[in-house]
């Protein structure tokens, strides 16, 4: 409903008249202004929100994630597969395959593709995740393998070898489940 907007003022319950005038007064002045914070909170004459900033996660590398790794991940155009590659790209990680049926179209049309389609194309915006996360220094390779077909992954996982010099280490599945892999077949 565009039309209701809700915010949430926690409050310590007043102890006198004079504390309950006040809080009165800051509420009802809460309703006037257009305040962007939905979480606020009132304590000792201090008006306090909510707010979260990035933070890094002291957590170790699972065993099958290793820094400087070459991984392949199939689904990897997906949302779980993008998702995947761009947090451990950040964390572990320098080659990754993206695996899907369809891959992409070859890098020398990319431009083209994206001048020809809008925004909202799934294509586009899965090139633009590619690009994104080769300007931040990752090597991306992208392959169209089926995962059922067995032969097609292990072309995907030779052109792995071929292209970062490595097989890949681990096989991830980008739906919703995980699989340990030795590189050899999927
Ligand atoms: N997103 C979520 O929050 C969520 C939560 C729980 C479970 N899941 C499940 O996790 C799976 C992945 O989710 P998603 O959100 O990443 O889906 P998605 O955005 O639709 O991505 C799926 C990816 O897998 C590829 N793919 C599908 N079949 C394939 C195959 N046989 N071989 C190789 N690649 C294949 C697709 O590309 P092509 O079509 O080109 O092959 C696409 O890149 C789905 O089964 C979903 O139901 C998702």
């Amino acid at each position: 409903m565009p039309a209701i907007r809700c915010r949430s003022v926690d409050v310590v319950e007043p102890a006198s008249r004079w504390q309950a005038e006040r809080l009165s007064d800051s509420l009802l002045n809460e309703l006037r202004v257009e305040a962007r914070e939905r979480a606020i909170a009132y304590r000792r004459g201090q008006w306090w929100t909510q707010a979260f900033r990035a933070d890094r996660a002291d957590v170790q590398a699972p065993q099958y994630l290793r820094e400087g790794g070459v991984y392949l991940i199939t689904g990897g155009l997906g949302r779980i597969g993008r998702t995947l590659a761009a947090i451990w790209w950040r964390l572990w990680g320098q080659g990754w395959t993206l695996a899907s049926r369809s891959g992409l179209p070859p890098r020398s049309e990319w431009d083209r593709w994206l001048a020809e389609h809008d925004e909202a194309d799934a294509q586009s915006d899965r090139i633009r995740f590619v690009r994104s996360l080769e300007e931040e220094g990752a090597e991306v390779l992208v392959v169209a393998a089926d995962v059922g077909d067995r032969e097609q992954m292990r072309a995907a996982v030779a052109q792995t070898r071929q292209r970062f010099g490595a097989p890949a280490r681990r096989i991830t599945r980008g739906r919703g489940c995980r699989r340990r892999g030795d590189g050899s077949a999927a």
